[in-house]
C-alpha cells in the first residue's frame, strides 16, 4: 500500500509539496484553514504564479479530467488525522510585527489542531522554517496531546520561488532531523525517488536540522551583501563590480553564483530568516556569533536608499517633485508574483513619497503590487510605463526586460537614462541606442 501523506498549509511551500508528493506516487490530502484556497486548489488553480505548478496540480487533483486523482484538499482536521501516515506541516513563519523574531503562531496552531486528531500511528514532519529548539518543544506537545503512536521529524525545505517544482522534485539535498530509525526509514520511503536519482540524504538531530535551513539562508544573504559591499567600494574607487564578481567566481571555493550586485535581496525568506536567526541566537546567549548578520542586513537595506539617490541624481540632483520615474519590476525576483519585501517596490515607494510621479510595470506582480501600494501609478507594459519618463529604473531582472528594444523605448521617454539595479541589461546595447546607462558598482561610461 502506498503511503498516505497529508500537507498542512497550502502556501508556496505546501501547495508545491502536495503536488510533488502526488507526482512521486503517494495519495495526498492537503489542508488549509482558508476555505477559498481549498476551493481554488480543488479546481486545479494555484493562488500564486509559480512556473509549472498549476500543470503539476492539474495532473493529480481528483475530479479534473485525465488526472491521477491522487491529490485532494480539505479544511477538516478530522479527515487529515484519519487519513495520513505522514503529515507535513508547511505553514508560514513570518516576521513578528515590530520585532526581529519570527511569529510561530501558525505552526503552534497547526500542531494544536492536529495533535488530538492523530488517532492512528503517524509521523509528523515539520517543514516550516523555525527558530532552533522549536522541534524539541513541539515533540513534547505531541507526546502530551496525541492519543495515538505519534513521532516528530524535522525536514527543512530549500525551494526557491520560480524553481519551486523542480527544487521539490529534484532537491540538491534532503535533510532530516529524527529521533528514531523508524522515522528515518519512513522518510527514506517518502524520498526514495529523489534519493535514487542522486539527492544526498543527510540524517541528523532536531537542532541541526533546524539550523541547516537558517544557516543556508544566512550564507546566501551574506554572499549577496558581500558583493554589494564590494559594489560600494568599486563605486568609490572607480572599479567594476561585475568584472570583480566574475574574476573571484573563477575560484571554485568562492563560486560564481549569488554574486550579482544590485538593489539586494528581498522576498519572504532571506530578510526575515536572518533577523529571526539573530533574535534566536540572542535568546540562546550566542548573539555575538551573529552580529555580522546585522551588517549583512544593513548593507542590503542601504542598496535601496542608494538606488533612490542615483535616481535623484539622474533627474537633476535635488528633488523628485514634478519628475516622472518609470520602474521596471515590482516582484522581489523574476518568475514570481511575490512582492513581499521587494526592493523594487520599496524604491518605487520611497520615490513616490518624495513627490516623484512613479509608474510601475511588472510582468506578473501587478495585482499584488497594487494591493500593497495602491497609490503608485501602474502601466500595462514596459513601453507604457516609460512614456514621458525622466529616468527609467530596472529593478527586477525579468527576461522580458532584457528583450526590450532600447531604441523603441528611447523614443517614448523624455530623457533616455536607465539605471540598472540588477546588473542584468547589456550596457553596450543601451548606450548604442543613445541611452545613458548606469549600474550599481560599475563605472560611468
Ligand atoms: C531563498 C533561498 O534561496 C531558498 O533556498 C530558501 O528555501 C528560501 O529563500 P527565494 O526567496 O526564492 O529563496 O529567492 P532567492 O533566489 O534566494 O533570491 C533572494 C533574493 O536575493 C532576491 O531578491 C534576488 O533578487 C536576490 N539576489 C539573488 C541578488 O540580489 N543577487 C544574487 O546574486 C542572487
Amino acid at each position: 500500500m502506498a503511503l498516505k501523506i497529508t500537507v498542512i498549509g497550502t502556501g508556496y511551500l505546501g501547495a508545491t509539496h502536495a503536488a510533488a508528493m502526488a507526482e512521486l506516487g503517494f495519495e495526498v490530502l492537503g489542508l488549509d484553514v482558508v476555505p477559498e484556497k481549498i476551493e481554488m486548489l480543488s479546481a486545479g488553480r494555484v493562488p500564486m504564479y509559480e512556473p509549472g505548478l498549476e500543470e503539476l496540480l492539474r495532473k493529480h487533483v481528483a475530479g479534473i479530467e485525465g488526472s491521477t486523482g491522487r491529490l485532494r484538499f480539505t479544511t477538516s482536521w478530522e479527515e487529515v488525522g484519519e487519513f495520513g501516515d505522514v503529515h507535513f506541516v508547511c505553514v508560514n513563519t513570518p516576521q513578528k510585527h515590530g520585532e526581529y523574531a519570527c511569529d510561530m503562531s501558525y505552526v503552534d496552531a497547526a500542531f494544536a489542531s492536529l495533535a488530538p486528531r492523530l488517532t492512528r500511528p503517524a509521523l509528523v514532519v515539520g517543514k516550516s522554517t523555525v527558530p532552533v529548539g522549536s522541534a524539541d518543544r513541539l515533540a513534547a506537545l505531541l507526546d502530551e496531546r496525541a492519543p495515538g503512536d505519534v513521532e516528530l521529524a524535522w525536514n527543512p525545505e530549500f525551494l526557491r520561488e520560480g524553481f519551486a517544482v523542480d527544487d521539490t522534485l529534484h532537491p540538491d539535498r534532503i535533510v532530516v532531523g529524527v529521533r528514531s530509525e523508524a522515522a528515518e526509514k519512513l522518510l527514506r520511503e517518502v524520498y526514495a525517488t529523489p534519493v535514487a536519482e542522486g539527492s544526498p540524504f543527510v540524517v541528523t538531530d532536531f537542532p541541526t536540522a533546524e539550523l541547516v535551513k537558517t544557516a543556508a539562508n544566512s550564507f546566501l544573504a551574506t554572499k549577496i551583501s558581500f558583493i554589494n559591499a564590494m559594489a560600494e567600494v568599486c563605486e568609490a574607487a572607480g572599479g567594476d563590480v561585475a568584472k570583480l564578481a566574475e574574476a573571484i567566481g573563477h575560484d571554485e571555493r568562492i563560486g560564481k553564483k549569488f554574486l550579482r550586485a544590485g538593489v539586494g535581496f528581498g522576498g519572504g525568506c532571506l530578510p526575515k530568516d536572518i533577523r529571526a536567526f539573530m533574535a534566536r541566537a540572542g535568546e540562546l546567549g550566542a548573539d555575538q556569533a551573529l552580529t555580522f548578520l546585522r551588517e549583512v542586513d544593513s548593507i542590503n537595506m542601504r542598496r535601496r536608499g542608494h538606488m533612490v539617490e542615483l535616481a535623484r541624481e539622474a533627474v537633476g540632483g535635488s528633488s523628485f517633485l514634478g519628475k516622472r520615474v518609470a520602474v521596471l519590476g515590482a516582484t522581489f525576483k523574476p518568475d514570481s508574483d511575490d512582492v513581499r519585501d521587494s526592493p523594487a517596490l520599496n524604491v518605487a515607494g520611497q520615490i513616490h513619497l518624495q513627490g516623484g510621479q512613479v509608474t510601475v510595470y511588472d510582468p506578473k506582480g501587478m495585482d499584488n503590487a497594487r494591493r500593497l501600494f495602491p497609490t503608485l501609478g501602474y502601466a500595462d507594459s514596459a513601453l507604457e510605463a516609460v512614456r514621458g519618463a525622466d529616468v527609467v529604473l530596472h529593478l527586477t531582472e525579468w527576461r522580458e526586460f532584457r528583450d526590450l528594444d532600447p531604441a523603441e523605448l528611447g523614443e517614448a521617454v523624455t530623457t533616455p537614462i536607465i539605471l540598472d539595479g540588477r546588473n542584468a541589461l547589456d550596457p553596450d546595447q543601451w548606450r548604442e541606442a543613445g541611452w545613458t546607462y548606469r549600474a550599481m558598482g560599475r563605472p560611468r561610461a
